[in-house]
């Protein structure tokens, strides 16, 4: 079982008292890893308590760093575990919902009152939803117009131009089964959910500045890649790929005929870094195998950036690294070479207050938390 738990959690759990009154937390469940981050607001800013991941992959009999369906029963001892081990005091957040599991449209409808749109966004989502209307939760809100967007973080924009008399409604369906496995996680878990969120917003809430140019989100998750391009704080576009870390692992093994843990912990360790723990011939054979996967997935990104500026006459310059991936050894420079846009790796800690001396760790593992991190921030700011 593989728990990387920051040490801050002893640190403040005395220093705090390990009070759990207003501390929130962002929960994260990947197809590899679950992930928790503690956050609480003090004068107006949000402090890092504590947090904490732990590998899914033993749950289900499969190695650590592997993609694994697991039960809500599985999933809520994982977390059970996790919340344990990372002394997370807080009862009370956020969980997020993956972005495959959910349908997400824009509608365009007559500008008409709150109580109207009630009923009338089931009936128009109809049109929108290939399942019985039944059979899903819907949820919806109203884009503005402006850019003072009171809750940016939760649209998509559509790219047609809106008749004045009418409005965009960013529509998003979950199946009820999905939520209804989630909930029962929750309940199993003893924790109080205050809302679900699809990954794509929590991640963008955490990584993202307040820039208004297109950035180009790149979540390298275990067996899928996710990216969105996201302007003036709104997703414009999404693309999933079913390539991620799993497969790099995968081809490392083969080649140097290793198990898959032996590969995934020297994938993490060195990455596309040479290292002199390795012969020549090994250094070459293990920066041929993650690259095979890592050249695929860099093509793809250059292709969504093309297509965009095409499609919208603009020009993306901005790739945001993000997800577990992200924290390959090597990979911001390489990805510096290889794509046609700037690069950055993705560090959501860096909204929240932490002793000087995690600065250094909390920014290596800190792609892994994008999601859970903006789902603690959605909270605090909601409070
Ligand atoms: N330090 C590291 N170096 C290289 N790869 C890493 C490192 N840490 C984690 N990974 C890889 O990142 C992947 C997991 O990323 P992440 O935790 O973001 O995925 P997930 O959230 O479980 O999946 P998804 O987002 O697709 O549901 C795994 O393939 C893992 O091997
Ligand atoms: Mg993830």
């Amino acid at each position: 079982m593989s728990f990387s738990l920051g040490n801050i959690s002893k640190f403040f759990s005395s220093a705090l008292g390990g009070k759990a009154d207003g501390s929130i937390l962002g929960i994260d469940i990947g197809a590899s890893s679950a992930k928790v981050v503690q956050l609480r607001a003090s004068r107006g800013t949000a402090v890092l308590e504590t947090y904490g991941e732990i590998s899914l992959g033993p749950y289900g009999g499969v190695a650590i760093g592997k993609a694994v369906k697991l039960t809500p029963e599985k999933i809520s001892e994982a977390l059970s575990d996790l919340m344990r081990e990372a002394n997370v005091t807080g009862r009370t957040g956020g969980l997020s919902i993956p972005f495959s599991a959910s349908l997400v449209s824009v509608l365009e409808m007559p500008k008409v009152d709150k109580d109207s749109l009630k009923r009338m966004v089931p009936i128009e989502a109809r049109k929108y939803i290939p399942l019985p209307i039944s059979e899903v939760t819907l949820d919806w809100f109203a884009i503005p117009h402006e850019e003072q967007m009171e809750s940016a973080f939760d649209q998509i924009e559509a790219p047609k131009p809106v008749h004045a008399k009418m409005q965009e409604i960013l529509l998003v369906a979950i199946h009820n089964d999905i939520l209804r496995d989630y909930q029962n996680v929750a309940e199993t878990t003893g924790l109080t959910v205050n809302f679900y969120e699809i990954e794509i917003f929590s991640a963008t809430r955490s990584s993202l500045g307040h820039g208004s140019a297109p950035v180009l989100v790149v979540d390298l998750g275990a067996a899928t890649t996710k990216m969105y391009i996201v302007e003036r704080g709104v997703v414009r576009l999404t693309h999933l790929l079913t390539s991620g870390g799993q497969n790099m692992t995968e081809t490392l093994a083969r080649s140097l005929t290793w198990e898959f843990e032996k590969a995934e912990r020297v994938k993490r360790e060195i990455g596309l870094v040479v290292s002199s723990a390795y012969s020549t011939d090994e250094n070459d054979k293990i920066k041929t195998a993650l690259l095979s996967t890592l050249t695929r997935v860099f093509s793809e990104v250059d292709r969504v950036l093309l297509s965009y500026g095409q499609r919208y006459n603009k020009n993306v310059s901005h790739v945001l690294l993000t997800g577990g991936g992200a924290s390959l050894p090597g990979i911001s420079e390489y990805a510096k070479q290889t794509l046609h846009a700037d690069v950055e790796v993705a560090n959501p800690f860096s909204h929240a207050e932490a002793p000087a001396f995690l600065r250094d760790v909390l920014q290596q593992i800190g792609p892994g938390f994008s999601v859970a991190v903006g789902l603690a921030l959605r909270n605090l700011k909601s409070k």
